[in-house]
């Protein structure tokens, strides 16, 4: 160890000492930040690379993958490992943004598939096999949450604690690759993710990192993140990529757009409003809601955004009439879980409110927290993290929050939420 980094020790150190003694043994040596990654591509230009898969329906699975040249987009699939089934089809895209052009995006829906069984694959001509699990029919399911992703070091260990959870489906609640606009990032990003990705599905949704317009340039938004990201929204109804709804194993899950409309009169809350009236509690008892900017929020990063602010005085009644369960949020990098509450205050009948925007992005965590803790705040903690919502049954799911220490996943915060569906004084 050089003299620079033995001094850099001996200050954290004394910040530890110092940590302990402040918080009663319970202080946490947050850690510095890691590097930003890049993950190359090694193989061939026809061979497969960024694979990712998604839900689609109640028994189909879109698989999305990219290759630098032309491929067919076919996938083979198969419950044996030969994966010598039968092929299906798809489309291809690419897109163009400043100087860069894409590799071939390819889409390929299969199915009907088996509940919580095992599939092998293959892309195209390519004769590497890949496996997914698909997600069970009915409880327990076990969903991994993470937001603000991005591609650091600290990513590559909550992606390893996320690949040890044995999850069935992940939740992202946006900010993805944290490309800003250099597109190569976003095949990174994908090359990053893909032994995760395309062994279970992934269900995102946008962040403001992902909209990536520039003036008179590219004034389109959403360019990369809708090409490669391609979410199943016509089949919940949905116009727009930016917000969808699915449903799995008794759970109800929509994904909410803070980079879109949101108003009364936009397209987004006509159908949010039309999505919630369909949600039969009896067939998903629970309800789930994602979006990127938090609605509750006492860390002293994004306050008084319009895309929290607005989007909450806009849409915070639909979300509390129709009884939703948790609320997941990202933007903010740090962790913080709040009480059931509707307009600020506790209300035995709102929404969890649970910010998990620490997943290890190269901005680093937002450590300054308002003072005093609301009392509506229960946990609030900035450190790179993931959670996992364990659905076990009807009326209990468990919630844990699992915090990076250093390299080892420990679970910090965790609590069990009995569904507002069977709250007597709650039902809809
Ligand atoms: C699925 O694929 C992964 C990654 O290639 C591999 O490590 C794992 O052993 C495979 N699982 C099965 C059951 O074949
Ligand atoms: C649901 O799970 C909880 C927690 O494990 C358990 O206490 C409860 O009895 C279960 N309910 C049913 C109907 O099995
Ligand atoms: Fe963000």
């Amino acid at each position: 160890m050089d003299r620079e980094a033995q001094r850099i020790m001996n200050v954290l150190f004394v910040i530890v000492i110092i940590g302990l003694w402040a918080g009663g043994g319970h202080a946490y040596n947050r850690p510095p930040p890691r590097q930003t990654l890049f993950t190359p591509h090694a193989d061939s230009d026809t061979s497969p690379q960024q694979v990712h898969i998604s839900a689609v329906g109640k028994d189909k699975m879109r698989i999305s993958w990219i290759t630098d040249t032309p491929t067919p987009a076919t996938v083979h699939y198969a419950a044996s490992p030969d994966a010598n089934g039968p092929s299906t089809t798809g489309t291809t895209s690419s897109y163009r943004y400043l100087l860069y052009k894409s590799g071939q995006i390819h889409d390929v829906i299969v199915g009907p598939l088996k509940p919580n069984a095992l599939y092998y694959y293959r892309l195209g001509d390519s004769s590497q096999v890949y496996n997914f699990t698909t997600p069970p029919s009915q409880f327990p399911i076990k969903f991994a949450v993470v937001g603000d992703l991005g591609q650091t070091e600290w990513t590559k260990t909550t992606l390893q604690h996320i690949a040890n959870s044995n999850y069935d489906m992940m939740l992202l609640p946006g900010d993805l690759s944290y490309a800003d606009y250099i597109q190569s990032r976003w095949d990174s990003f994908g090359r990053l993710v893909d032994p995760l990705a395309s062994q279970r599905p992934w269900m995102v949704t946008q962040g403001n990192h992902e909209i990536e317009k520039i003036p008179i340039l590219h004034r389109k938004p959403f360019t990369a993140y809708n090409a490669r990201w391609r979410m199943p929204f016509e089949e919940s109804g949905s116009d727009s990529n930016l917000y969808y709804s699915f449903e799995v194993a008794g759970v109800h899950v929509i994904m909410l757009g803070s980079y879109t409309g949101f108003h009364s009169d936009s397209a987004q809350y006509k159908w949010l409003a039309g999505d919630l009236q369909k949600v039969d509690r009896n067939k998903t008892p629970w309800l789930l809601v994602l979006l990127h900017a938090p609605w509750y929020n006492s860390n002293t990063a994004h306050q008084n955004e319009p895309e929290s602010y607005d989007m909450k005085a806009s849409m915070e009644d639909l979300l509390y009439q129709a009884r939703v369960d948790v609320v997941f949020a990202g933007h903010v990098h740090a962790y913080e879980r709040f009480t059931r509450v509707y307009k600020d205050k506790a209300d035995n009948c709102g929404s969890v409110y649970i910010t998990i925007g620490d997943g290890g992005n190269r901005e680093g965590l937002a450590s300054k927290y308002i003072d005093p803790k609301p009392e509506i705040s229960v946990f609030r903690e900035a450190s790179f993290g993931h959670g996992i919502l364990d659905v076990v049954n009807a009326t209990h799911a468990q919630w844990t929050w699992h915090r990076n220490d250093d390299d080892e996943a420990v679970v910090a915060d965790s609590v069990w939420f009995n569904s507002l569906s069977t709250v007597p004084n709650c039902k809809v």
